[in-house]
């Protein structure tokens, strides 16, 4: 069987995503281009309107790409499990739909899909407790597949939790995902030490908020700190990063590992939303500015080179332009290296739909221009400041722009930041990714760095 995978969302359902496809494989199925394919994946994203609307114009289009008798659509992820069966009925080329506890069942499902053309299936059933997954990395034996795992050589991400508990105003994640669910420990650790054996020097532990993990009691007995520590003492990995952090959750303890654990990655993606008091009461964040600074001050003083990004949202309903302010003000504190910031869009279900007033359209354009453009400078300037410094860099594969005589390799050094190297002479097929090497920061740009290599890679 010939299928195409489309990805729309974050970090967690391009990991299931990936996943899905080495899954697949390992069955037989070979993952080709779009217009190679007989079946096709979506999986989706729900937590803005503008990615919801793009899973139906995919969809016009897969349509008219399902032209035999075999060839079908699945549609996965967070508006599979917000629209379910509505998909079969509107579409009558989707045959499987699938929420976030159906994708460990999917490769099964689309098996008999594949040998049933007339059966359709939804599976958006949340499960009482984190739902293993076989195959992938579980399984050792797997010769069909590259070592190293994950897209990038090198680097992995592994699961910790699904689901969400914070009901944020604004978020429909916690309907689409579910309820928290945490992995058990010993699962992770196992998955993350046969990675570590199979080559991977990098590990993100992922979940949508990390630092509740074992809160719900439903798979392990340890806290997230300590679980850290666990995966930190794995022999031969060499970075840990983790995401995402509710701020609300961030324990001291983790804030200290940062001091202590010598591969924990200098980096946090620490969403703060808005800088107002009164706008994090009505989102329902449960921290206050000054509980915010105070981490991001006790984080700086552990880690003095930690690199903090973050999340915000302009335009809640009731935002002045008093309270945007207040996140202006936040962002000049911190001094984020970068952000993704949003318009506030109402979604279906979540409790802000009922508060007003809403922030008209152009106002929160022109408040997230505002944000954008100073933030723009603030990376510049966190960038220039690299220049003449020596780092590690992991490699991850050749960048987009080359020059004559060599080639340039993308890689990142340990806060995340996107480093450019060029190798004399060398030829695309070097096998430079997944190795480390030591660089020296020659030049910065807008998003990235330059640097040039002291010392071969290892
Ligand atoms: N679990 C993560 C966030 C997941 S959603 C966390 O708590 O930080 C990713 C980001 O999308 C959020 O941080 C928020 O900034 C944004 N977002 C979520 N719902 C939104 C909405 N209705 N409108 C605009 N942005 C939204
Ligand atoms: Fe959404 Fe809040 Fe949960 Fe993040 S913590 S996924 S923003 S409800
Ligand atoms: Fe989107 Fe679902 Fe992730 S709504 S951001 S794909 S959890």
């Amino acid at each position: 069987m010939k299928f195409n995978v489309i990805t729309f969302g974050c970090q967690m359902n391009v990991h299931d995503s990936d996943w899905l496809i080495r899954a697949m494989e390992s069955r037989g199925w070979k993952a080709v281009s779009e217009s190679e394919a007989n079946i096709f994946i979506v999986n989706t994203c729900s937590v803005r309107d503008k990615p919801e609307q793009k899973v139906y114009s995919v969809l016009g289009r897969l349509g008219r790409l399902c032209t035999s008798p075999g060839d079908f659509v699945a549609v996965g992820g967070c508006v599979a499990q917000q629209i379910g069966e509505g998909f079969l009925k509107k579409f009558p080329f989707v045959r499987l739909v699938f929420g976030s506890d159906g994708v460990a069942q999917a490769p099964q499902f689309l098996e008999e899909l594949a040998a049933d053309h007339k059966k359709k299936l939804v599976l958006n059933d949340f499960l009482a407790k984190y739902p293993e997954r076989e195959g992938g990395l579980a399984n050792p034996n797997e010769e069909l597949l590259p070592p190293g795992i994950g897209t990038i050589p090198g680097q992995a991400f592994v699961n910790i939790m699904q689901g969400c508990d914070n009901f944020c105003a604004y978020c429909i994640v916690p309907y689409t995902r579910g309820r928290q669910k945490s992995r058990l420990s010993s699962a992770i650790i196992e998955e993350c030490t046969a990675l570590v054996k199979s080559g991977v020097r990098e590990i993100t532990l992922l979940g949508q908020n990390v630092n509740s993990f074992g809160i719900d009691k439903k798979g392990t007995d340890l806290s997230f700190a300590e679980l850290l520590y666990k995966v930190s003492a794995i022999d031969g990995l060499e970075r840990i990063r983790f995401t995402t952090s509710h701020p609300k959750d961030l324990a001291p303890e983790v804030i200290k590992a940062f001091g202590e654990l010598p591969n924990l990655c200098p980096q946090l993606h620490l969403p703060v939303q808005s800088g107002s008091d009164n706008m994090l009461k009505k989102m329902g964040r449960k921290y206050d500015r000054e509980r915010y600074l105070g981490i991001v001050e006790g984080l700086k003083e552990t880690c003095p080179n930690i690199v903090l990004t973050t999340d915000i949202i302009v335009g809640f309903p009731g935002e002045t332009d008093e309270d945007f302010e207040q996140t202006m003000d936040i962002m000049e504190r911190v001094r984020y290296e970068s952000s993704f910031s949003f318009k506030y869009s109402d979604r279906p279900g979540v409790a802000a739909v009922k508060m007003t007033p809403k922030v008209p359209e152009d106002v929160a354009q022109k408040r997230l221009a505002r944000l954008q453009e100073r933030q723009k400078h603030i990376t510049r300037e966190s960038l220039e400041e690299l220049v003449g410094d020596e780092m590690i860099i992991l490699l991850e594969r050749p960048s987009k722009r080359q020059a004559e005589g060599g080639i340039a390799w993308r890689g990142k050094d340990p806060g995340g930041r996107v480093v450019n190297i060029f190798f004399e002479g060398g030829d695309e097929s070097l096998q430079l990714g997944g190795k480390l090497v030591k660089v020296k920061i020659t030049e910065s740009k807008n998003h990235s760095l330059i640097g040039e290599k002291v010392g071969n890679p290892w």
